[in-house]
């Protein structure tokens, strides 16, 4: 099954990656649906991750996500993060592309050497005044105190995308327009179930793509993908470039 999926990978001109938390779980951070380690397994969402939940506790939210950010600052991309910076790099060498697009917020894929990230969800690193608007990384914020204020009389909250909000308007087209474009799908350690980004896979499927899946456990995609790949993303992604003949250090 390894060569196969590497094989469509290899002749594809242009591909959609769609990652979700699995990806970083092997940099150890947690995923959200895990039944024993996820962050749904031990919070409620919609006492953390609404504009509901920010305004009626700023304290507790903004202490979970400053300790998202540290989390996310402190770990390291693993191999899998590398092995599609490599993948994305050497398709765009030979004038095919590789359209990455993840509901992490956690900036693993840049750091693994991904040169452009569609970030569906927002990110962890940059935070917004709740009056102005204007965003400044977290890192140059002091957090003394929780919440944050802002310079405007308002809070600082994070550039993410809370349960109820729209998704940002340009990650959103520029993920249809590939979607819609790509001649191959692969999604890679999401439980596909969040929408809209779930059903960005039956798109592309619909519009003639091949599909692939790479996740630890079955999935709703399991069963409708070209080839579904078993196991830890930070294994197979580097066998299939092993596979393919790319060198992940020199991309
Ligand atoms: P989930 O936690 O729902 O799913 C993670 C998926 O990754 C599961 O299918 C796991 O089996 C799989 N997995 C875990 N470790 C893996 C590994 N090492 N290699 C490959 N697969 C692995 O996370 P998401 O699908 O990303 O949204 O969740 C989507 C959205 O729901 C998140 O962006 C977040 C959440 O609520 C918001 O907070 C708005």
């Amino acid at each position: 099954m390894l060569d196969k999926a590497a094989e469509y990978i290899r002749k594809a001109e242009s591909i959609v990656v769609l990652t979700g938390a699995g990806v970083s779980a092997e940099s150890g951070l947690s995923t959200f649906r895990d039944p024993e380690e996820g962050h749904w397994s031990k919070y409620d969402p919609m006492q953390l991750a609404t504009l509901d939940a920010f305004n009626s506790d700023p304290e507790l939210v903004t202490r979970w996500y400053h300790w998202r950010f540290t989390k996310a600052r402190d770990v390291q991309p693993n191999q899998g993060h590398y092995a599609l910076g490599a993948l994305q790099q050497h398709k765009a060498k030979h004038g095919q592309s590789l359209t990455l697009i993840t509901q992490n917020v956690d900036g693993l894929h840049q750091r693994g050497g991904a040169e452009e990230v569609i970030e569906l969800h927002g990110t962890i690193h940059t935070w917004r005044c709740t009056v102005t608007g204007k965003q400044r990384p977290l890192s140059e914020l002091s957090f003394d105190t929780f919440p944050i204020p802002s310079d405007h009389g308002g809070l600082m909250r994070p550039c993410i995308v809370w349960f109820g909000e729209m998704l940002p308007e340009e990650a959103m087209l520029r993920s249809y327009g590939a979607m819609c474009d790509c001649d191959l799908f692969i999604t890679i350690g999401t439980n596909g179930t969040v929408e809209p980004a779930a059903s960005f896979i039956v798109g592309a499927k619909e519009n003639g793509a091949a599909t692939i899946e790479i996740n630890r456990d079955m999935t709703p995609n399991t069963g409708i993908v070209d080839v579904a790949l078993q196991g830890l993303s930070g294994m197979i992604l580097p066998r299939i470039l092993d596979e393919l003949g790319i060198d992940m250090t020199n991309e």
